[in-house]
C-alpha cells in the first residue's frame, strides 16, 4: 500500500480586515436584504451591491455567486447567502444554514480547485459583532460548518498514479482564514481544531472504502483497528482468527467467509473514557471487504462498486480513531465481522442451512444477501455484552438505494427513543437519513420451511425492510438500530458539492454526535 502524507490545509483564524489579505477567493455573507454582512471598505462594499443589484442575488441562504472581476481584497469575490441573520433562529433552522453553508462553501472550493487557486478568506467579522452577544453560538455553528465544506471538498484520494498526484496537488486549497472580531478569535480557534481533529476520522473512512479490495482484506481492517488502539490509551482491541470466532459461535459468518482464501477476522474494539462510564454503546459495521455475490454471483457490470461493502467497518474505524478527541464519555464497543464473499470451492450455497451464534439456524437463498448473514453473528455476539443499545451500519441492500436515492440512508430501530436520537444527530450533522418502518407483517416474507429463518425474502418488494426485519431477529430485547448506508456510503455522482465522487465517510459525523450527546 502507498502512504503518501497529504498535503496539509492550514485553517486559520485572524482579525485582520480583508483589505490586507489580499487572497485568492474572499468569501462573503450576504443576507437576505441585499447587506454585504462583511467588514469590507465601504466602497468596496458599495461596489460589491450595486454587483447584487444586477446579477439579482437574493441573499437567501445557500446561494451562490462569484465576481470573477474581483477587487482589492481578492481575485474573486465569492457571495454567499446566508438569508434573514437579524431573526433568531431556532435550533433547527440553525441545522438547515449549516447544511446549506456546507453546500455553498463546497462549491467556492471547487471553483477554486478548478481556477487552482490556492487560498481562501472568508469575512465572517459581522456574524457576533453587529448581530450581539446571542450571536456568538451562531458564530461558533457556522464556523463549524465551513470548516466542513472546506475540509470535505479539499479530499483527494491519490493513491494509486503520480499523474493524479500531482494534478491533485496542484489544485488542492492550501490556506483559509477565518475574519472574525478579536473576542472571537480564541473561541474560533477552538471550534476549528476540534471540528478538524473530527475530520480526521471522516478522511480514514473515505480513504479505506476508496481502496481497492486488494489493498484493504478483513486482516487490512484489522491491523488498523490494532493501530488506533495502539495509538490511544482509551481504546483496546481483540482480534479473532477463523479458529477463536468459530470457538466464539460465529458459525454464520465463517459460512459467508468460506468461499474466500483470505482469512476473516472478528475485530472487538473497546473505548473506555477515563470518567462516566454510565452507558455502553455496541457500533458495529458490515465488513465485506469485497462482495462478488459469491456463487449467487453479482453481474460483472457494477461489480467493482462492491469494494465499497466494509464501509460500515470503515466507519466503525473513523469513528474510534476521533472517539478520545470527541470527548465522548460513555462506553463504547465496535464489533465488525470482517472476510470477503467469494465464489472459491469451499463456498457456502445456495440451499445450505447455516446456525448463527443465538442458535437460529438460516436458510441461504441467496448467497449474495451475505452482509445479514455475517451481522446475525455480530449482533448476537453485542447482545452478549449487554450494552444499551446497539446500532449497525451496512451497506445492506440496493433496495435502500432504489427507494431513497444516494444521499439518504435508511434507519430502522426497535426502540423509539434510540431512533430519535440518532435522527437528530444525523439533522443536526446534515447527513441524509430517513425513519423506515419494520411492520411485523412483512415478517411472515422471511419465514422459512426447513430452518428458523431465510436469508432472503420471498418478495422483492420490500427489501431494504425485510433485510431489516431479518436482522432484527438477532437483537432479542436489545435497544437497537439499523443503518443501511449502501446509498450515501459512496456517491458515483456530485450529488453534494462537498463531496467529490467517491467515498463520503458518512455516518462518522452522526455517530460521534448521537454518543456524545447520549446519556
Ligand atoms: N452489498 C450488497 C448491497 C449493495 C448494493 C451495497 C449496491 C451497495 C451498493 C448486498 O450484499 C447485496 O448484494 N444485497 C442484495 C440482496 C439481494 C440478493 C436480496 C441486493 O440488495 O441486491
Ligand atoms: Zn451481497
Ligand atoms: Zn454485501
Amino acid at each position: 500500500m502507498v502512504k503518501i502524507v497529504a498535503m496539509s490545509l492550514n485553517i486559520l483564524s485572524s482579525d485582520q480586515s480583508p483589505s490586507n489579505l489580499e487572497t485568492g477567493i474572499l468569501i462573503l455573507p450576504i443576507t437576505d436584504k441585499k447587506e454585504v454582512f462583511s467588514g469590507l471598505s465601504l466602497a468596496a462594499k458599495k461596489k460589491t451591491r450595486k454587483r447584487i443589484n444586477q446579477l439579482k442575488f437574493s441573499g437567501e441562504q445557500g446561494e451562490v455567486e462569484f465576481l470573477p472581476e474581483g477587487s482589492k481584497e481578492a481575485m474573486i469575490l465569492a457571495l454567499v447567502g446566508v438569508g434573514n441573520l437579524s431573526k433568531e433562529l431556532d435550533y433547527r433552522e440553525v441545522f438547515v444554514l449549516k447544511e446549506r453553508v456546507r453546500r455553498a462553501v463546497g462549491r467556492v472550493v471547487q471553483e477554486a480547485r478548478k481556477l487552482g487557486i490556492k487560498e481562501m478568506v472568508m469575512d465572517l467579522k459581522k456574524v457576533g459583532d453587529e448581530m450581539g452577544r446571542k450571536s456568538e453560538k451562531l458564530l461558533n455553528e457556522l464556523v463549524e460548518a465551513v470548516v466542513d465544506g472546506v475540509v470535505l471538498a479539499n479530499y483527494n484520494y491519490d493513491e494509486h498514479s503520480e499523474r493524479i498526484r500531482t494534478e491533485l496537488k496542484k489544485k488542492a486549497l492550501r490556506r483559509f482564514v477565518f475574519l472574525v472580531n478579536k473576542e472571537y478569535l480564541s473561541k474560533t480557534r477552538w471550534v476549528i481544531k476540534e471540528r478538524k481533529q473530527l475530520l480526521e476520522g471522516v478522511r480514514l473512512t473515505r480513504d479505506l472504502v476508496n481502496r481497492p479490495a486488494e489493498d484493504v482484506r478483513p486482516k487490512t481492517l484489522a491491523d488498523e483497528a490494532r493501530g488506533i488502539a495502539q495509538a490511544d490509551k482509551n481504546i483496546s482491541c481483540s482480534v479473532y482468527d477463523r479458529e477463536k470466532a468459530r470457538k466464539e459461535g460465529f458459525g454464520a459468518f465463517l459460512s459467508v467467509a468460506r468461499g474466500s482464501d483470505e482469512e476473516p477476522y472478528v475485530i472487538h474494539l473497546k473505548y473506555r473514557p477515563k470518567r462516566g462510564q454510565k452507558k455502553k454503546v455496541f457500533i458495529v459495521g458490515k465488513g465485506i471487504t469485497f462482495d462478488s455475490g459469491g456463487l449467487s454471483i453479482k453481474p460483472s457490470e457494477g461489480m467493482e462498486s462492491m469494494k465499497t461493502d466494509m464501509a460500515g467497518a470503515a466507519t466503525v474505524l473513523g469513528l474510534f480513531k476521533v472517539l478520545t478527541a470527541s470527548g465522548c464519555q460513555i462506553e463504547v464497543d465496535g464489533v465488525i465481522a470482517a472476510c470477503e464473499n467469494m465464489p472459491g470451492s469451499k463456498a457456502y450455497r445456495p440451499g445450505d442451512v447455516v446456525k448463527a451464534r443465538n442458535g437460529k439456524t438460516i436458510e441461504v437463498l441467496n448467497t449474495d444477501a451475505e452482509g445479514r448473514i455475517t451481522l446475525a453473528d455480530a449482533l448476537s455476539y453485542s447482545v452478549d455484552q449487554e450494552p444499551d443499545a446497539i446500532i449497525d451500519l451496512a451497506t445492506l441492500t440496493g433496495a435502500c438505494i432504489v427507494g431513497l436515492g444516494e444521499t439518504y440512508a435508511g434507519l430502522w430501530a426497535n426502540s423509539d427513543s434510540l431512533k430519535e436520537s440518532i435522527l437528530e444527530a444525523a439533522s443536526r450533522q446534515g447527513e441524509g437519513l430517513v425513519a423506515m418502518p419494520m411492520p411485523d407483517e412483512y415478517k411472515a416474507m422471511i419465514d422459512s420451511r426447513v430452518a428458523d429463518v431465510r436469508n432472503i425474502a420471498v418478495t422483492k418488494m420490500g427489501r431494504a425492510i425485510t433485510a431489516a426485519l431479518f436482522l432484527k431477529e438477532f437483537v432479542g430485547d436489545t435497544s437497537w438500530a439499523h443503518l443501511d448506508i449502501a446509498g450515501p456510503a459512496y456517491l458515483d455522482k456530485d450529488l453534494l458539492s462537498y463531496y467529490s465522487p467517491g467515498a463520503t465517510g458518512y455516518g462518522v459525523r452522526t455517530i460521534i454526535d448521537f454518543l456524545v450527546n447520549y446519556n
